[in-house]
C-alpha cells in the first residue's frame, strides 16, 4: 500500500512537471518553435522537438547566462528564458525532450 501511494506521488509529481512545462512552451516558446517543436525559429534555429532533456536544460541555461550564441540569435533566447527560474527551465527542457 504504501508502494502504491509513493509511486502515484511520483507519477501526479512527473504529470505535473509536464504540465507546467507544456503551459510556458506553448505561451513562450511555441510561437517561434512550432506547437510541436520542429519549427526552425526565425528561420535559423536547430529542430529542438526529442533533443535530450539534459542538453536542452543546457543550452537554455547557455541562452541565460549569455553564453551561448549558435546562429547570431542567441540574445532572442536571451530574453525569451530571462524570467525563468531554474525548476521552469528543467521542466520546459523535459516537455520538450517528449515532443514528437
Ligand atoms: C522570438 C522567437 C523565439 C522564441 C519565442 C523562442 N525561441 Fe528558442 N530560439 C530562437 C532562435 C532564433 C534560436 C537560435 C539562437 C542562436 O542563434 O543561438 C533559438 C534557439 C533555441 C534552442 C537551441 C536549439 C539548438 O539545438 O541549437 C532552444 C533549446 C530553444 N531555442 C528553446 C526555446 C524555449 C524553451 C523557448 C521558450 C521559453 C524559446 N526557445 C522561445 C527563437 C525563439
Amino acid at each position: 500500500m504504501k508502494k502504491l501511494v509513493i509511486s502515484a506521488f511520483i507519477l501526479s509529481t512527473t504529470a505535473m512537471l509536464l504540465a507546467d512545462g507544456a503551459a510556458t512552451y506553448n505561451s513562450k516558446c511555441a510561437s517561434c518553435h512550432g506547437a510541436n517543436g520542429k519549427t526552425a525559429a526565425l528561420g535559423k534555429s536547430a529542430i529542438i522537438a526529442g533533443q535530450s532533456s539534459a542538453a536542452l536544460l543546457k543550452k537554455l541555461q547557455g541562452y541565460k547566462a549569455g553564453t551561448l550564441n549558435v546562429n547570431g540569435m542567441g540574445a532572442v533566447m536571451k530574453g525569451n528564458v530571462a524570467t525563468l527560474d531554474a525548476k521552469a527551465l528543467s521542466e520546459v527542457a523535459t516537455y520538450i525532450s517528449k515532443l514528437k
